[in-house]
């Protein structure tokens, strides 16, 4: 048993703290702010909302929950870099009343091809809880690739960009409109 558990142990480990699997470490949303996030998103009807690196995915079940119970028939993807957090979230999804409409990505945040997912929506919302240098490359890649989204951006503002709305919060959430 021991020879399945400690290699389990140390790819997990691995997974979770080397900076060449994810630079970013692995911390959820404060859930004291959750509602103020999924307010914050502002989910319309045939809208679509990514959170680049999901994480557990705290704040994309708690969002795609609301959505199912206003009955909107929102997309949600959620893209992790880390293997064992979407093998997570693909175990959770199997629970929620809204699967269905829940989408997990594994990969790079920088590599997904956002202008194939989002040109069936008129309604765009990229949450990001990621560093501060991470905000920024989202924030360029974002207006780069002109795909006419709303950042909610969590903990970190976009550095030289005013914010359209600033909610105060454990942590304050910064909104920027498309
Ligand atoms: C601070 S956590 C945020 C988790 C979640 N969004 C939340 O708010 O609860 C940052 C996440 O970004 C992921 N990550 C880091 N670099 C990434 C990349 N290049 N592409 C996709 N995900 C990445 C990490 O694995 C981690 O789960």
């Amino acid at each position: 048993m021991a020879y399945i558990i400690f290699p389990l142990i140390i790819l997990i480990f691995f997974y979770f703290f080397s900076s060449k699997v994810s630079p970013i470490p692995y911390f959820p949303t404060n859930k004291a702010d959750l509602d103020k996030i999924v307010k914050a998103l502002d989910m319309k009807k045939d809208g679509v909302i990514l959170d680049l690196g999901a994480g557990d995915g705290t704040v994309i079940f708690a969002a795609a929950k609301k959505a199912y119970q206003d009955n909107l028939n929102t997309q949600f993807f959620a893209i992790d870099v880390n293997p064992i957090l979407i093998a997570y979230m693909w175990l959770r999804r199997l629970f929620h009343p809204n699967k269905a409409n829940i989408n997990l990505i594994l990969g790079d945040m920088f590599k997904v091809d956002y202008a194939t997912i989002l040109k069936k929506y008129s309604q765009r919302v990229f949450y990001i809880y990621i560093s501060p240098w991470f905000t920024e490359a989202t924030a360029h890649m974002i207006n780069d690739q002109k795909l006419d989204a709303t950042i909610v951006s969590y903990f970190y503002p976009v550095e030289n960009k005013k914010e359209d709305l600033k909610i105060t919060g454990v942590h304050d959430i910064y909104i920027y409109k498309s």
